[in-house]
């Protein structure tokens, strides 16, 4: 192919200089800003780490709470935002409606178009992850059919959520501490890593200088996909398909003849154990303990056992990645599998607007253009309709 270096799918190919998240897939590491997960999952919170992932730095006390009230002040939403997803569909997928809502947010702040201004990519960050959650909440109160529950501002990033999802009239619903903290780890988990498919279209959106709120929306679409974020939904439905761990060797006869993919298992990077699937196991008995056990837990761990020793799935370096346990906990919580790429998008919002707005600092960054190798037709001539 000449000069032009042929590399579908991007494997051998750096598209940018980064300084916000570290992976060694070999080895089984994943760092912000140089921060191991293991840490910032037992001992941060999501606010602490999209503060990090967003600065480079860990914020200092005054520093957090003074980012959390920022937030805190943009978690309404227009009326007219709450109109339009009123006219969804009943049955409408959460994805769709969010990734289409976001968009809309666009119409809202056009001033978000001026990407070049830092002060202005502040402001548009903000309302970012401040509205995200308020729109993935009113997601599920649209899909259950009941009223949409305005944002509480005295409450935490996450505890928030979980009350503008579960909150009825006339109850006082409270989300249990356990539940919040567990939630929390997990978008800690989800918030960024590096140059994944969806964060790879952010970039590529952004560097044609498109506003934030259109480039969440083609990240979003990007991650509603089941090789990628939408793989949380596809591993419930596949365990529930499975419904049994007497089923579970006939179902993996099907992922290595080619029919079927084991789906929460293997990863572009990772040729390790994902260490953030190590975690989510962790949190997994935690919820557990407050939620009762999933019983589709048995099949999962069965499939991760078989897979572990099988050499279909040894030779090929898959192990369970970070979607294969998550929806267990999510279903435990009460979500429908609809909502579980949904739970991807919120956390992963820091990830795509930290590497966003890095691409805009980078002087050597250009519009995204790759090339082609072409191989079709060339120099005919045009044919009329009566001698085709
Ligand atoms: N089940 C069965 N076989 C698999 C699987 C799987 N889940 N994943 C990869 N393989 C096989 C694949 O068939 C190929 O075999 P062969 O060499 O014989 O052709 C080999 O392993 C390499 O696979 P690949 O498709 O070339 O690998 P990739 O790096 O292009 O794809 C992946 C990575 C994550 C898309 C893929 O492993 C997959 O489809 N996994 C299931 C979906 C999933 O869990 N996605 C979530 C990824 S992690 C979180 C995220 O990114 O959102």
């Amino acid at each position: 192919f000449g000069l032009m270096t042929y590399d579908p799918g991007y494997t051998n190919t750096s598209s940018c200089i980064s300084r916000v998240t570290y992976i060694d897939g070999e080895k089984g590491i994943l760092e912000y800003r140089g921060y191991p997960i293991e840490q910032l999952a037992e001992k941060s919170s999501f606010m602490e780490v999209a503060y990090l992932l967003l600065n480079g730095e860990l914020p200092k006390k005054d520093e957090l709470s003074g980012w959390e009230e920022e937030i805190h002040h943009h978690t309404v939403v227009h009326e007219n935002i709450k109109r339009q997803m009123e006219s969804f569909r009943y049955d409408a997928h959460p994805m769709g409606m969010i990734i289409s809502t976001v968009a809309a947010l666009s119409t809202f702040y056009p001033e978000a178009k001026n990407v070049r201004c830092a002060e202005n990519r502040r402001l548009q960050i903000k309302r970012l992850i401040a509205k995200v959650p308020t729109i993935a909440a009113f997601t599920f109160r649209h899909s259950q059919g009941h009223p949409y529950v305005y944002p509480n501002n005295k409450l935490s990033y996450t505890e928030n959520f979980l009350t503008m999802m579960f909150r009825m009239v006339g109850n006082d619903y409270e989300p249990n501490p356990a539940i919040v903290k567990a939630l929390d780890v997990l978008f800690t988990l989800h918030a960024d890593h590096e140059q994944n498919c969806s964060a790879s279209v952010m970039r590529a959106i952004g560097s044609s200088e498109a506003d934030p709120y259109s480039a969440w929306a083609g990240a979003a679409a990007a991650l509603y996909g089941p090789l990628h974020g939408g793989a949380n939904e596809a591993v419930l439905r596949m365990l529930n398909e499975i419904g049994d761990v007497s089923k579970v060797p006939e179902y993996m006869k099907k992922c290595k003849n080619g029919e079927l993919r084991l789906m929460g298992f293997g990863h572009r990077v990772y040729k390790n154990y994902d260490p953030r699937a190590r975690i989510i196991k962790k949190c997994a008995d935690d919820v557990f303990e407050v939620t009762g056990r999933n019983p589709l837990l048995d099949v999962a761990l069965e499939l991760e056992r078989i897979a572990l020793e099988d050499e279909y799935f040894v030779k090929r370096k898959l192990y369970p990645n970070v979607d294969f346990y998550s929806g267990l906990i999510y279903q435990a919580i009460g979500l429908p599998v609809t909502m579980f790429p949904v739970l991807f998008a919120i956390p992963r919002t820091i990830g795509w607007l930290a590497q966003w707005a890095e691409s805009l600092e980078d002087k050597e960054q250009r519009i995204q253009r790759p090339r082609q190798v072409f191989l079709g037709e060339r120099e005919r001539d045009y044919v009329a309709m009566d001698q085709r």
